[in-house]
């Protein structure tokens, strides 16, 4: 090492978003979303966790219990614990005080509004709501608020003081507790850079593969002190990254990052769907893609919905630098849980969000990215979603993440309206997680256990799954989506076996979509594939 050598970030560092403590995601960033679910979910956890830690350890070595509600920190750092909880009363009181005020005043208004005007219950909006909100009946005159989530960003309910990066080198994919249950406490290998998402220094500093520094610029950046080298070390890399690689071949060539990730290329074009993207962790990892072998510029980078597998934070902000322009899913703003992605995604820093609307297109050099409804995998709430028609040439690919097969007519209407889609993505966890999963904040009260486990967020299974196939004439299936790859592990933890019913299904979906004459295949780690686009 000489003060020339030039560094970039390891590929196997991780930088975890967090804001105070907590993985950052679309339920922890937004003012609405953001206050219930840190009053009702986060504090309570930390609460319970204080109370018999020895209960949330024991159930989080429990594979089966990897997604749910318990706290993965030892029992010595209990008293870290309680300070981040005594921390965040302070921190976040406005935050708090809003929740409590936005629960009261829909109970209040849901007893008192039978369909009578609404008019005189203005005066009954708490003062950490007043202006933030409209008050309406739907037809039957049920009431409901709705809230001005703009306006409430710039109220003091979005903190950009709590944002930061943890940058930490990860041995194995299994190495990270799951995101919703563990805040990220200090550790003497990691590095916390406390700074905003929108700060630029964040895209200068994930320029790195392409832009490596020396050590004492980047421990400038980070705002180290030279006693740091230590720790920062370790978290980069002397080798130089694999050259960016763009394709401009003829055909079309679509590569699979892994989950929902793909990587779409024609004429020029470089579209991006759902980013998650794993780093490569050495000995014992599967063959993938990771964020080297992005090209060096992303046209356009497209969102189908909020979950936290799909619209990831910590991905986003590190191919921020690649992009001018984030798609998502136009909001349905009826929801206290459902955010805007668009104002999200501007808040952390993507300077050009286009919203897409059923059959709204995006023209592109000799192609086009059409927003199709995305039925299902949100327990029969209201929220945005879409799937998305990539038009490459002739050739359309369906990228239909979670979407279930809830009525068979929708895709007949969709083949009706842009024709068959000869390739489709479609992913097959049928079996999903409860209701309350990442919904239970948003509720007044705990749902009824009964109906709790019968609405799901879950997607197609292979009956339902084929029945899109068959509307759609399609010629080619690729089964992704499933979080299968390790490094979706902390994010899902849905410790598959090999009977599991998703795993099956999806064995059964590729067996019968072959039986009919199509090309079928469950995707995992790797995949690349050409079509041909003609004109
Ligand atoms: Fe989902
Ligand atoms: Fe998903």
């Amino acid at each position: 090492m000489t003060n020339d050598t030039l560094y970039r970030l390891h590929p196997a560092t991780v930088a975890e978003a967090l804001v105070n403590k907590w993985v950052a995601w679309s339920n922890t960033v937004p003012p609405v979303a953001g206050s219930l679910h840190l009053k009702n979910f986060q504090l309570k956890l930390l609460e319970s966790y204080l109370k018999d830690p020895k209960v949330h350890l024991d159930a989080c070595k429990n594979p089966k219990y990897r997604a749910g509600p318990f706290v993965d920190i030892p029992i010595e750092r209990m008293q870290e614990v309680a300070d981040l909880l005594a921390f965040t009363q302070t921190a976040q009181r406005k935050s708090l005080e809003l929740a409590t005020e936005i629960k009261d005043f829909q109970s209040y208004l849901v007893q008192e509004a039978k369909g009578q005007s609404l008019d005189p219950y203005y005066q009954k909006v708490p003062p950490g709501l007043q202006g933030f909100v409209e008050l309406a009946y739907d037809y039957f005159n049920r009431p409901m608020v709705r809230f001005f989530e703009s306006l409430l960003y710039e109220a003091g309910y979005y903190d950009r003081t709590l944002q930061s990066l943890r940058f930490s080198k990860q041995p194995n994919h299994a190495s990270r507790s799951f995101i919703m249950s563990t805040p990220r406490l200090p550790s003497p290998e990691a590095i916390e850079w406390t700074v905003a998402f929108d700060d630029p220094r964040v895209d200068e500093l994930f320029r790195l593969d392409a832009a490596p520094k020396p050590l004492g610029a980047i421990r400038e950046l980070l705002g180290l002190e030279a006693g740091a080298d230590a720790r920062l070390l370790p978290l980069l890399s002397e080798q130089t990254a694999a050259a960016p690689d763009r394709w401009d071949g003829e055909s079309v060539r679509v590569r699979y990052f892994g989950h929902a990730c793909a990587l779409v290329e024609w004429s020029g074009n470089a579209v991006l769907m759902d980013p998650y993207i794993g780093v490569e962790v050495g000995e014992g990892d599967v063959g993938h893609y990771s964020y080297e072998h992005l090209p060096p510029k992303l046209d356009y980078v497209v969102i189908t919905h909020s979950h936290h597998d799909h619209f990831s934070i910590e991905s986003l902000l590190r191919i921020r630098h690649k992009t001018d322009t984030l798609v998502v899913p136009r909001t349905c703003g009826v929801l206290a849980g459902d955010p805007s992605l668009k104002l999200l995604a501007r808040k952390i820093g993507f300077k050009k969000v286009i919203e897409l609307d059923a059959l709204e297109s995006l023209p592109l050099e000799n192609g086009e990215i059409v927003s199709i409804p995305f039925l299902g995998e949100h327990a029969d709430l209201l929220y945005s979603k879409s799937a998305y028609v990539v038009r490459a040439g002739r050739e359309r690919i369906l990228f239909a993440a979670d979407s279930d097969c809830l009525d068979q007519k929708l895709f007949d209407n969709i083949r009706a309206i842009l024709g068959p889609i000869e390739t489709v993505f479609l992913g097959m966890e049928c079996v999903g997680a409860p209701l309350s999963w990442t919904s239970g904040a948003f509720f007044p009260a705990r749902p009824d256990p009964r109906l709790d486990k019968t609405r799901r967020y879950k997607g197609a299974d292979s009956a339902r799954g084929l029945r899109i196939l068959e509307a759609l004439r399609t010629k080619r299936i690729y089964n992704y989506a499933m979080g299968l790859e390790p490094w979706l592990e902390h994010l899902l933890g849905l410790a598959y076996t090999e009977d599991s019913t998703q795993l099956s299904e999806s064995r059964k979906f590729i067996a019968s979509a072959k039986e009919r004459g199509m090309e079928a295949q469950l995707l995992f780690g790797k995949h690349e594939l050409f079509l041909e686009p003609g004109r």
